[in-house]
C-alpha cells in the first residue's frame, strides 16, 4: 500500500537512467542535471544506471560522469560501474538490494520514489512502469498504459483521433505488409503525396527517421525505420512551425497544467528536419525560442490541445506535447512525450522556467506529484 515516507529520515529517491533503448545516453545526461539539481536537503539520491542490455547497477553519484560532452565518447552505463541492484516485488517493500557475486544479497535501501530518467523502449513503453507497479512503489510520470500508448506513434493517433484531437494523415506498414503486399503499402503512401516522413512505431529522439521526397526512396527509409522497429508508420509532411507545451500534472486533483509553448527553429540548410544531430550533436542549428512568439489566440489554443492530449492518453506527472502550427495558424498535435527530454538544457524544463518554475523547483514538483498520486488502480 502506499505509506507515505518516514518523516525520520529524507525522502529517499532512485534515479533510474541509461537502459536498453537507442537513447541511453540522453538518459545519463538527463541524470546529470538532476542529480545537479535534487535538493539535498530533502533528498536521499540513488543513482542507478542501467546498462544497454538492461543489468541495474549502483551508479555514480557525480554529473560529470554523466555529460554528454562534445568531442567525448557518448555517456555510457558499463556493467562494472557498481554492484547489481534489483528491486523487491513483494508489495509494500520498496526495497533495492544489490547482488555481489558468491555473496548473500545486501539491502541498499528503502526506496519512497522511483524517478524513471529513461527514454524510449523499456523505459518510457509502460514496460518498465509495469515493473514499478508490481513493486508498489511510488514513480515519477505516467503509468503503464499512458505510456505505452504515448511510445506507440500509431496507437497514440488512435486515442487522439478518437477523442477528436487533431492529427495528421498516416498510414502503418507492419513487417508483414512490407514483405507481402509491398505494393499495396506502397500506394497507400503515395496516397499520402510527397513528402512523407517514414518512422519507427516505438522510438525517439528521431531516431530511424527519414523525410521521403521520391517514393523510390521509400525502400531504404523503410528499412532504416525498421531498424528500430519492425512497425513502421509513414507521415504525411506537414508545413508548420514545431511548437511544444509543457504539461505537468495537476495537485491535489486539480486540472493539468500547461507552460507557455516554446518553438523549434531547425536551420533547414543544415538539416532537412529536426532529426538527431540537429537534436544533440548541432546546437548552432537549432535555436529553441522560449517562449515562443504566438498570437495569443494560438497561444491558448496550444496550451488546450496539449492538456487535452495529456488527458486524452491518461498521462500522469509530466508530458511534452510537440504540435505543428499550420501557416493557416492551425494545430496538429505531432506527438505526446510522457518522458520528455529533461537535460537543464531541454525545451521541457525550458518552458517551464519561462512560465515561472525553474529547474530545481520542477524536480522537487514532479517527485511530490508522485508521492502524492496513490499506487496501484487509479
Ligand atoms: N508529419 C510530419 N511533418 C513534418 N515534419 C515532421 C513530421 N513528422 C516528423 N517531422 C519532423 O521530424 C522530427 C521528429 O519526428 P517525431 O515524430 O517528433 O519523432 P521523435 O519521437 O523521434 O521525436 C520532428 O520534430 C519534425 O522535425
Ligand atoms: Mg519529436
Amino acid at each position: 500500500m502506499s505509506e507515505q515516507p518516514a518523516p525520520a529520515r529524507k525522502t529517499r529517491v532512485a534515479l533510474l537512467f541509461g537502459g536498453r533503448s537507442g537513447e541511453h545516453a540522453i538518459s545519463a545526461a538527463t541524470a546529470a542535471g538532476v542529480l545537479r539539481a535534487i535538493d539535498r536537503t530533502r533528498y536521499d539520491v540513488v543513482p542507478v544506471g542501467i546498462t544497454r542490455d538492461g543489468r541495474w547497477v549502483v551508479a555514480a553519484d557525480e554529473p560529470e560522469r554523466w555529460e554528454i560532452t562534445r568531442g567525448a565518447a557518448l555517456p555510457e552505463v558499463a556493467a562494472d560501474d557498481g554492484a547489481e541492484v534489483i528491486l523487491s516485488l513483494t508489495a509494500g517493500e520498496h526495497t533495492l538490494r544489490t547482488l555481489e557475486p558468491g555473496q548473500v544479497p545486501s539491502v541498499l535501501g528503502e526506496v519512497d520514489v522511483v524517478f524513471p530518467l529513461l527514454h524510449g523502449p523499456f523505459g518510457e513503453d509502460g514496460t518498465l512502469q509495469g515493473l514499478l507497479e508490481l513493486a508498489d512503489v511510488h514513480y515519477v510520470g505516467a503509468g503503464v498504459l499512458a505510456s505505452a500508448v504515448g511510445m506507440d506513434k500509431h496507437f497514440m493517433k488512435l486515442v487522439l483521433e478518437g477523442q477528436g484531437l487533431p492529427v495528421g494523415p498516416y498510414t502503418v506498414i507492419q513487417s508483414r505488409d512490407w514483405e507481402h503486399r509491398r505494393a499495396e503499402a506502397t500506394a497507400a503512401v503515395a496516397r499520402l503525396g510527397m513528402p512523407v516522413y517514414v518512422k519507427p512505431a516505438r522510438a525517439g529522439s528521431s531516431l530511424g527517421i527519414s523525410r521521403v521526397e521520391d517514393i523510390a526512396d521509400l525502400p531504404a527509409a523503410i528499412v532504416e525505420a525498421q531498424r528500430h522497429d519492425p512497425k513502421v508508420i509513414v507521415e504525411q509532411g506537414i508545413e508548420g512551425r514545431e511548437i511544444e507545451c509543457a504539461v505537468l500534472g495537476g495537485r491535489g486533483g486539480g486540472p493539468a497544467r500547461a507552460s507557455l509553448p516554446g518553438e523549434i527553429v531547425v536551420n533547414h540548410d543544415a538539416h532537412a528536419f529536426y532529426d538527431f544531430e540537429a537534436k544533440y550533436l548541432d546546437e548552432a542549428a537549432v535555436e529553441l525560442r522560449c517562449p515562443a512568439d504566438l498570437p495569443d489566440k494560438v497561444v491558448a489554443q496550444v496550451r488546450s490541445i496539449a492538456v487535452r492530449t495529456f488527458d486524452a492518453v491518461g498521462a500522469e506527472g509530466l508530458s511534452r506535447v510537440d504540435v505543428f502550427v499550420t501557416p493557416d495558424e492551425s494545430v496538429i498535435v505531432n506527438e505526446i512525450n510522457t518522458m520528455p527530454g529533461f537535460t537543464p538544457y531541454s525545451m521541457y524544463p525550458a518552458m517551464w522556467a519561462a512560465t515561472g518554475i525553474a529547474y530545481p523547483d520542477l524536480v522537487d514538483e514532479l517527485i511530490q506529484l508522485a508521492l502524492e498520486r496513490p499506487t496501484g488502480l487509479r
